[in-house]
């Protein structure tokens, strides 16, 4: 097999033909092997096929007779060639379709770059937070040769290093070569590492010190196994559409608690200085069609984003990101408006780098880079993995060629600087420059293998030295600092409990209720293959399959378990044992049929049920990433019914829990008068067991909120919530043109009643909420005060027009347009945009009461709307409320706290797609909502 037709093959496949040409078997993670060993066993050939199949009645050797042997291959060909007719008949029918289909879909081929093209790209260094750094960097970029700035700017090469991506040295400065491995969950590949709770978790929580804590956890584990570049969090997808397959890396359906949570989870990371990564920018939605090939087609989907959506919605979260500090943006697989967001100039230099002052640079997903110069003009800054096209096929876009583009002048020098120097910049930034924190060993542990020894570039047929690879450096933290305890929490404060009636928990772990004492046993059935153990939590390839409890979606943001706590074994060690009796049943086979018994002997019935999707590059029974519908996997509503018919003899009651990767269809019997209680456990990560036996029992009273909608049916979303699973044009388009309205937003809009909502989440106790009180910290005025820091705009000669044309294959840059400086946006100045943007203009404040029986914490929502504003903004479309706060809260019984939000200028305004800024109504009056939910908006304020 040559380089080039591994391309389409899947990464792991990768390295199998690797290790073929170098003739020897090298290490494989060990659940690749079998897949190749039996991928060996059916390699037949034509001549293969006559050894096998001797004609019938003769012995072998009879058959290799000169007039047999003619029957013989008679016989096979008679065979091939019905074969082949069928095979001929199939194409001629599919041909025809396309040749139909084909004609409509060019006829439906969208122009060239519906993207403005804005250059030339602003350099880093512009913001008073960095100029240290870029200080620094400046010098130590100043005396590198030609090849070393590209090193720094090109990956090795897929499995070219030990790390998922990997850039080259600058030796004689003494810059190492970085490695980038992912996150977001954890470090994935390593041993000796936790598996947080995925990102959907986190947002459940709406605690922001946890999801600091969690980060600063990621981020220590990250720099003791030294990498240098995380590859998270991720904010991209945002959840425009419930199935789709990532969602559950991000922290829920919202921009404004995507944008805090990714902002604590960079700080987090970064302090323990690791360059984080914020990704996938922008409009990375849905895995069918995210990526050229991956899906048959040669060009991946456009996402079609309007100016005002981008920056109210799809970019808020990013904003948020760069603001924190962000070392590293990673640019997405598809296109935005029909040019791909890794060489889409207006995206990349005008968005990212004037408007919103991004300081750090600009990676490629992999292989999401598809031009060469162009992708450099554009605002790219660091090719990863440095493959090109395809995979593994040694052509870089960048690298030698990134060279030749300077020295014949297609990309002026002064790119390839502030390229480099952004790099380098973010590495002084984040202090890896200190050896006593970056010791200066590099990255010790390999993503191809799990044995000690194995190869630095395993990708690499020439490689054919083993060395010390795995140092299994245990970095999950001890005593009062192991970050299984971080892990725990975060996984018990991403419950949610839905539904509780008749209070029937917590349980208690002596069976029966206090209030009715009883001398029977009390009976404890677990239904559900998720409650259990089953192949373990690392049987299958970066967890692309649903078997056993579901604690993580599947893909490049999953990672290797150290260890999964299941929920049956956590809850059988729960109960008081003389007093109880738990009975396991970890199948989802209907127990009415096969143990009517065992169902009609339980007191209680604990039931679950998961729903599972990942990234696009691999499938588990005909779920290609993207989920194909909202159901509950593995017949799970089938389950939960007879469960909560047969439990107990129907006296039982039932409980219901949900892993999942997002919103999931309760409706099938939500309202089962059996179904007592309902908890939407999420993603938990390790310590999946330990978490819902906290709140199964009340050890910990449950504060998680739904960080999604949770709609009757998948259409209740709206038309912008179907993934598109077929292709609607050469290249296919998602029309984003429900604007704001995603999740709860469309809900409200539309006045459909979902079966929970946004935000909505029960606690063992009650909360009270009173005496609102907004104050204006500052006057309103419409637009943030006029604020441009010097600009440091390259200087470069312009090339001819023919250099133009061959640059630009998909941005629409015509050489007039090139020609032309931008304006600087008056939304930018700082890192985040405008500084004006961030000062807060109203402060509110809350009083809340804990007036239950259980201490417990309260997450306060804060909403926005402009239904009292006046004048012009009359005619600003605008939803009926705005997540644009939020604060958990703890209280003891009776205990009131105050409890305060603070609303910054960009909080209040709506983007201006005429003024191309943030703009605050100022007639009228902002309404300011503040309560539980999304719809349990308890008090109302005015600013
Ligand atoms: C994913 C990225 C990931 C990268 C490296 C890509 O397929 O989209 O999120 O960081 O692979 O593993």
């Amino acid at each position: 097999m040559d380089r080039s037709q591994i391309a389409s093959e899947s990464r792991e496949g990768l390295l199998r033909s690797y290790s073929k040409e170098r003739g020897e078997s090298i290490p494989l993670r060990k659940s690749l092997e079998d897949a190749y060993r039996s991928s060996n066993d059916s390699d037949l050939d034509a001549t293969d096929y006559l050894d096998i199949d001797p004609p019938k009645n003769q012995s072998k050797v009879s058959a290799y007779a000169p007039q047999q042997r003619l029957a013989a291959i008679r016989r096979t060909f008679a065979r091939r060639s019905k074969c082949l007719i069928i095979v001929l008949l199939v194409c001629i029918a599919f041909w025809s379709v396309l040749a139909a289909g084909g004609f409509f879909l060019y006829k439906k081929t969208p122009l060239e770059g519906q993207s403005p093209p804005w250059y030339p790209s602003p350099a880093g260094g512009t913001v008073p937070q960095w100029s240290e750094s870029y200080k620094k960097a400046a010098e130590l970029v100043k005396a590198m040769s030609l090849p070393e700035k590209v090193n720094i700017t090109t990956g090795t090469g897929w499995q070219m290093g030990l790390a998922v991506g990997n850039s080259g040295p600058a030796i004689h400065v003494g810059f190492p070569g970085l490695s980038y491995q992912d996150g977001p969950l954890g470090l994935r590949f390593a041993d000796n590492a936790t598996a947080f709770p995925a990102g959907i978790t986190v947002g459940a929580t709406w605690d922001k010190e946890l999801m600091y804590e969690r980060g600063k956890a990621h981020g220590n584990e990250a720099r003791l196994k030294g990498v240098n570049v995380l590859l998270g969090p991720c904010v991209g997808p945002l959840g425009r559409m419930p199935a789709g397959g990532r969602n559950w890396e991000g922290f829920g359906s919202d921009p404004y608690l995507q944008g805090v949570a990714a902002a604590e989870t960079i700080k987090g990371i970064q302090e323990e200085g690791v360059i984080a990564t914020i990704k996938h920018f922008v409009g990375n939605e849905q895995e069918h069609f995210r990526q050229s090939w991956e899906w048959g087609l040669p060009n991946a989907m456009s996402s079609n984003i309007d100016d005002r959506t981008l920056h109210e919605m799809y970019g808020w979260p990013f904003g948020d990101s760069v603001k924190a500090g962000v070392g590293s943006v990673m640019c997405s697989y598809q296109m935005v408006n029909n040019s791909y967001s890794c060489g889409n100039s207006k995206l990349l230099n005008g968005y990212l780098k004037d408007e919103l002052g991004f300081q750090g640079f600009v990676q490629s997903d992999w292989l999401a880079q598809r031009s060469g110069v162009a992708s450099g003009l554009a605002g790219l800054d660091v090719s990863m993995p440095g493959d090109g096209l395809t995979w593994a096929a040694g052509k870089s876009l960048w690298g030698p060629e990134l060279t030749k583009a300077v020295l014949n002048g297609s990309l002026p020098v002064s790119r390839l600087n502030d390229m480099v120097t952004r790099v380098v910049a973010a590495w002084y930034q984040m202090g890896q420059d200190d050896k006593s924190k970056f010791g200066g060993e590099g990255i010790n542990f390999s993503s191809w293998t799990n044995d000690e020894m194995g190869f630095i570039n395993a990708g690499s047929p020439d490689d054919k030295e083993k060395t010390l690879v795995n140092k299994f450096v245990d970095v999950q933290g001890t005593g009062d600092d192991a970050h299984s305890i971080i892990a725990r929490k975060v996984a018990t404060e991403g419950t949610v409990l839905v539904k509780n009636e008749g209070d029937i928990l917590p349980l208690s772990v002596d069976g029966w209720p206090a209030d009715q004492p009883h001398n029977l046993i009390f009976r404890i059935g677990i239904f559900g293959e998720d409650a259990a153990e089953g192949k373990g939590p690392n049987a299958c390839d970066d967890r692309a399959c649903n078997q056993g409890t579901l604690a993580s979606g599947w893909g490049s943001g999953a990672v290797e378990f150290p260890y999964l706590v299941n929920p049956m074994a956590a809850l059988k060690e729960a109960f008081n044992k003389d007093r109880v009796y738990v009975t396991e049943f970890p199948t989802n086979s209907p127990p009415m049929k096969q143990a009517p018994a065992v169902l009609n002997d339980q007191d209680v019935c604990i039931v679950f049920v998961n729903s599972d999707s990942g990234e696009g590059y691999k499938s588990w029974e005909g779920i290609n990433g993207d989920r194909n519908d909202l159901n509950l996997q593995k017949d799970g509503d089938l389950l939960v019914k007879q469960v909560a018919d047969g439990c107990g003899a129907g006296n039982g009651n039932t409980v219901v829990v949900v892993h999942s990767v997002g919103p999931v269809i309760l409706d099938k019997w939500i309202n089962h008068p059996g179904v007592k209680a309902v908890i939407m456990a999420n993603l938990p990560g390790q310590e999946s067991g330990n978490a819902i036996r906290d709140i199964l029992l009340g050890t910990v009273n449950p504060s998680g909120k739904l960080p999604y909608t949770l709609g009757r049916s998948l259409d209740d979303y709206g038309p912008g919530a179907q993934v598109l699973y077929y292709a609607n044009g050469v290249v296919p388009q998602q029309n984003f043109s429900e604007g704001l309205y995603i999740d709860y937003r469309h809900f409200d809009k539309f006045g459909i009643d979902p079966t929970f909502e946004f935000g909505f989440g029960l606690s063992y106790t009650t909360f009270e909420y009173s005496n609102i009180n907004v104050a204006a910290l500052l006057p309103k005025s419409p637009l943030p005060a006029p604020e441009r820091l010097a600009l440091h705009l390259h200087n470069w000669t312009t090339p001819s027009p023919t250099q133009v044309q061959r640059c630009f294959l998909v941005d629409s840059a015509s050489s007039r347009s090139y020609d032309e400086v931008q304006p600087r946006s008056e939304a930018g100045g700082d890192e985040g945009g405008n500084s004006d943007l961030w000062n807060i203009y109203a402060s509110v404040s809350v009083d809340i009461k804990n007036t239950g029986k259980v201490a417990g914490k309260e997450v306060a929502q804060l909403y926005i709307n402009y239904a009292d504003v006046e004048g012009d903004a009359l005619n600003v479309d605008y939803p009926v409320k705005v997540l644009r706060g939020f604060e958990k809260v703890f209280l003891e019984v009776d205990e009131t706290k105050a409890v305060q939000f603070n609303l910054t200028r960009r909080d209040l305004s709506y983007w201006c797609v005429k003024k191309q800024n943030w703009v605050i109504p100022d007639q009228g009056r902002i309404t300011i909502r503040v309560g539980a939910s999304s719809r349990d908006l308890k008090l109302t304020g005015w600013y």
